[in-house]
């Protein structure tokens, strides 16, 4: 019997643990989440953002040739919590369910590509403020470049602004490798871009230092990085 392939369309890509009790969840965007993505680029990309409308993250969902992964906190509701839940009037246990599951699926950050032929070209990532410095940014790179080597893409390639040294580190420290510059390639001020790339992705030293980069990400973060596909 033909084994199906699951992995081109995962729910759950990566599932990996920075506090007790809260999971973090990259997974693939959907609609009902343009409302949170939306509002984190704003706020990471405040001269960019206007070019990313609601509708056209809508568009984007709809295009096969362009990706977007989110990361959702996810909180395990305990035993006590449900069993108090279950005791609650009808009406305020609908309202503690919902408000539950607002919290279990707050997106935090998000990660978007398109492909062009063999080439993964990154649009933009982003993490919510608040949630920086713990790894998720790191996590959303790490699932963009193993959906783009799933899709057969050979190099991932972006543009980030000439001043955004944050970035650029946690692209460098990834293999990304300064390609060129577009002069005044931001409408909203003028500045320039830097173009960055990879190697080749299914280069054996390429994969070998992603696999250390990314058993380095899951050990500093104490927890569970674990393909779940
Ligand atoms: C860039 C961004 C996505 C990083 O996300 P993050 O979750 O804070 O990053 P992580 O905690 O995973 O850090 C990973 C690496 O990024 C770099 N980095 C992140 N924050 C940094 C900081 N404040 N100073 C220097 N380097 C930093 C480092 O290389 C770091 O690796 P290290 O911890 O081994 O030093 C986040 O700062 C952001 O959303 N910025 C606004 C939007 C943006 O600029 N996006 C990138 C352009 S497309």
């Amino acid at each position: 019997m033909k084994r199906r392939n699951r992995a081109k369309k995962p729910d759950t890509m990566v599932k990996f643990q920075l506090m007790p009790g809260t999971y973090y969840v990259i997974r693939p965007m959907e609609h009902e989440d343009i409302l949170q993505v939306a509002q984190i680029d704003r706020v990471a990309f405040p001269g960019e953002w206007v070019f990313r409308t609601q509708s056209a993250y809508k568009r984007d969902l709809d295009n096969p040739s362009i990706r977007y992964i989110v990361v959702c906190n996810k909180r395990d509701v305990s035993k006590s919590e449900g069993q108090a839940m279950q005791k609650l009037p009808w009406f305020k246990r609908l309202f503690s369910y919902e408000r539950h599951l607002n919290v279990s699926e707050n997106v935090v950050g998000f990660s978007g590509f398109w492909m062009i032929m063999r080439e993964a070209h990154i649009i933009a990532i982003g993490v919510r403020g608040g949630y920086r410095r713990l790894g998720i940014g790191e996590g959303l790179l790490i699932a963009t470049i193993e959906l783009a080597q799933i899709l057969n893409a050979n190099v991932v390639t972006l543009e980030v602004r000439a001043s955004n040294e944050i970035a650029q580190d946690l692209y460098k420290k990834y293999g990304f490798r300064v390609a060129g510059r577009r002069l005044r390639y931001y409408s909203s001020d003028g500045e320039d871009a830097i173009i960055m790339s990879t190697d080749n992705i299914a280069s054996m030293p390429f994969q070998a230092s992603l696999q250390q980069l990314k058993k380095a990400h899951a050990q500093r973060h104490r927890g569970i990085f674990a393909q779940v596909r």
